[in-house]
């Protein structure tokens, strides 16, 4: 078996990632201060593949990740100005995810490191995300990670490398799904949040009253696939009234939408902040990650909650905050002191909840499994 590394051994990583729609491979150096720096980050992008389709459709998701797997390390390495020699070792997300692309990227690796006889590491990607602030921003263990995406929608209480304590999450659908399902009913493009972010500019947030689902009910769980029935229903009822709906019935409902989806998740971080307090006496500090991390009003709402929580906020930068390989490199050499590197046996999961304590989650979504 080989060595566990020490979190001050200087190490060149080269990290994988193709749990979902996103072909990645990033090269990361820990130098022997215990400093990590980002060397390169590709990520080639599927969006246009699945466009047609209203979704990631998992066949086409695989296929194109095991065609582009290998031309993403090569770029990653060629960017950093280094060749498979320089490599110390090799992780790769196991899970979760859809399945065809998880084992493809499982199977790049292992090639990799049986190739080069170096170390594999197979990481959750969820921890990937959760761990991403403390490699951006060297944020200090306690920290509250609000993951949000097209896939994910989850609190977890992080207390280290492989501490995630999971407080809630969504029920049905992520925020993500919900704002392309919305902007879909509402004939704007794909990908949703930016389209509905934009209309909601001009629209007024309090015209149509929509839903705050699961608001009544104590504890941190979210739900949206209400809200977006609510959009639906509005959307009819004022088509027919009218015969048709006008530039301003759409920014309405935009912006009636968006700040249905911003309350929910500010009340819910309210309540996940109290919940680390009520554990911890440790400064706190609240970080936001995934794709609809970049509705700038979500962030603002955020923001007031944190400071109402005397809680720190950070959002990482957006290129780094959805799926990325860095994020998963990160986490392999924070956790390479726990836990020895896998070996040939090391299997792809389609579900792998950080937090094993916490219940199985209900549904998966477009993206594939939450947690
Ligand atoms: O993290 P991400 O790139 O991919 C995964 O889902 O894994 O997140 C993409 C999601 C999409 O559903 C997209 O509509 C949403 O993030 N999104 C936004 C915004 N920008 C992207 N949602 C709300 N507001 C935005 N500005
Ligand atoms: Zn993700």
């Amino acid at each position: 078996m080989q060595r566990e590394r020490d979190v001050t051994t200087p190490c060149t990583l080269l990290a994988i990632e193709s749990s979902c729609d996103d072909t990645a491979a990033a090269i990361l150096r820990r130098d022997d201060t215990g400093q990590t720096r980002i060397l390169s980050s590709v990520v080639r992008s599927q969006t246009g593949l699945h466009a047609a389709f209203g979704g990631v459709v998992p066949e086409i998701a695989a296929r194109a990740h095991a065609e582009a797997l290998d031309i993403c390390a090569e770029e990653a390495l060629s960017a950093a100005g280094l060749t498979i020699r320089d490599i110390d070792a090799f992780a790769v997300t196991a899970g979760p995810g859809l399945i065809g692309g998880v084992v493809s990227g499982v199977m790049c690796a292992k090639g990799l490191a049986m190739a080069t006889g170096k170390p594999l590491y197979g990481v959750n990607h969820l921890a990937g995300h959760a761990l991403t602030p403390r490699l951006t921003d060297a944020v200090p263990y306690p920290y509250l990670m609000l993951l949000v995406s097209g896939g994910h929608c989850q609190f977890l209480l992080v207390t280290g490398p492989d501490g995630f304590q999971r407080l809630g999450g969504t029920i049905d659908d992520a925020p993500g799904e919900a704002f392309d399902k919305v902007a879909r009913l509402l004939g704007l493009p794909q990908p949703g949040g930016p389209s509905v972010e934009d209309q909601a500019r001009a629209g007024d947030p309090a015209r149509f009253s929509l839903p705050r689902p699961l608001l009544d009910r104590p504890g941190c769980d979210l739900s949206f696939s209400g809200l977006k029935t609510a959009v639906l229903r509005t959307r009819d009822a004022v088509a027919a009234e009218k015969g048709g709906l006008t530039r301003q019935d759409v920014a309405d409902l935009c912006a009636g939408f968006q700040a249905a989806v911003s309350d929910v998740l500010a009340e819910k971080t309210r309540r996940a902040l109290a919940l680390c307090r009520a554990q911890t006496e440790a400064p706190l500090t609240l970080c936001v990650a995934g794709g609809v991390a970049a509705n700038q009003s979500l962030r603002r709402a955020l923001e007031t909650v944190a400071a109402e929580s005397d809680a720190a906020f950070t959002a990482p930068p957006l290129a780094l905050c959805t799926d990325n390989a860095a994020m998963i490199g990160y986490a392999a050499l924070e956790q390479m002191a726990l836990a020895p590197p896998a070996d040939m046996t090391l299997s792809a999961r389609p579900r792998w909840p950080l937090d094993q304590s916490s219940p199985a989650m209900l549904g998966s979504g477009k993206k594939g499994a939450k947690a």
